[in-house]
């Protein structure tokens, strides 16, 4: 390890925390223009000037124009003689919701200094923060980091992979997503197979909120909605496939957990679990993309959340390796966890797990 001070690293390592903070600013001016519907009015004029985006908006000229340089800084607009257009990549990721590459989602109203306080309180009592406890916010923003996927690839690639599941979805089968946050694939599932039942379960009463607005807007009587957590799946059982999202590294109690699924899966059913693709250690994770942002995240949310009882487990985005599930679901009493990875989504793990 070194211990001299290196002039050139210096000067990166300053470069480096600036663009961290740059980082921050940057969501905030892309918050603002997403809120303000300045990217869609400029998605939809091309050339636009600071005068005649400011027109379009009914905001004011000054502002607009510094937005505009901002986000041509940022390299999300082309700029030739105070004409600016939004850059094809900036529209199809922050202007079309439904873009398999759609990002916009993501940037909901920055981290609040009320989230701040409460976990540097948190670094001190080890009580983290519930997913809830950020907010309404919070749901949209987690909900956005999955929703492309969760539209597009999660019914006819990841779920079509459990042999003998497109059918049983098709004929009619009891669906379960346990931590379903805002129901986005728990809607994708319902939208596409009619004649099954899908019951989304979350904690949070935001989460909860949110998906119900996106079940009614679907105007489907397959979905149902309810506030919960994994203790409530011993209200069912049979189930033909309950779902993990992104969870499991989330709870206080994973053991109590798995143990309840176990129960409530019907015998020929399946649990299918998804969860981050770590590796383990910080340095055999270190190839991961983001990574600071998982760490991040972590500390922020999901080791938050699973801290957030006492003596809680605390696993975190990258604690739930494949060895901590294997023994998490021997000691329930499944007997087999089949894992698989798809290019289609870099950043997660799934596991196909059975009774028998
Ligand atoms: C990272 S989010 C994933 C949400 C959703 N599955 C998705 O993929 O967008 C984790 C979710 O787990 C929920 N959660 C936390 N503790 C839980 C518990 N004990 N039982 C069920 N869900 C829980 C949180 O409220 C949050 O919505």
């Amino acid at each position: 390890m070194r211990t001299e001070l290196d002039l050139e690293l210096l000067g990166q390592t300053v470069q480096d925390l600036y663009r961290f903070k740059q980082g921050e600013v940057m969501s905030a001016v892309v918050h603002l223009g997403m809120r303000l519907g300045l990217f869609d009015a400029l998605a939809g004029n091309d050339g636009a000037t600071s005068e005649t985006l400011a027109a379009a908006t009914g905001l004011h000229e000054r502002w607009v124009r510094e937005w505009l340089h901002s986000i041509a800084a940022a390299g999300l607009a082309e700029h030739d003689d105070g004409r600016f257009n939004l850059t094809p990549e900036a529209k199809a990721t922050l202007c079309d919701p439904d873009h398999p590459a759609a990002v916009g989602g993501v940037f909901g109203p920055p981290i609040t200094h009320r989230e701040i306080d409460r976990t540097a309180e948190a670094f001190e009592t080890g009580i983290g923060m519930t997913w809830d406890e950020h907010g309404a916010h919070t749901c949209h923003f987690q909900a956005a980091m999955g929703a492309a996927g969760q539209k597009t690839w999660l019914v006819p690639v990841i779920l079509d992979s459990i042999e003998g599941m497109t059918e049983k979805l098709t004929q009619g089968a009891t669906v379960v997503d346990i931590g379903c946050g805002a129901g986005v694939a728990a809607t994708a599932i319902a939208t596409a197979y009619p004649r099954s039942t899908v019951i989304g379960i979350d904690p949070s009463v935001h989460a909860i909120e949110a998906a119900a607005a996106r079940a009614a807007e679907a105007g489907l009587d397959n979905l149902e909605f309810r506030t919960g957590t994994f203790d409530d799946l011993a209200d069912l059982e049979d189930v033909d496939l309950l779902l993990t999202l992104d969870v499991i590294h989330d709870l206080p109690r994973p053991g109590d957990a798995v143990r309840a699924a176990r129960a409530c899966v019907a015998d020929e059913g399946v649990w299918f679990v998804a969860d981050i693709k770590t590796r383990g250690g910080l340095e055999e994770n270190r190839g991961i993309p983001v990574l600071p942002l998982m760490y991040g995240m972590s500390i922020l949310y999901c080791m938050s959340s699973a801290m957030s009882e006492p003596d809680g487990a605390g696993l975190g985005t990258l604690g739930l390796t494949e060895g901590v599930f294997a023994e998490l679901t021997a000691a329930a009493g499944f007997s087999s966890v089949d894992t698989r990875e798809f290019d289609i989504d870099p950043l997660n793990r799934y596991f196909e797990v059975r009774v028998g």
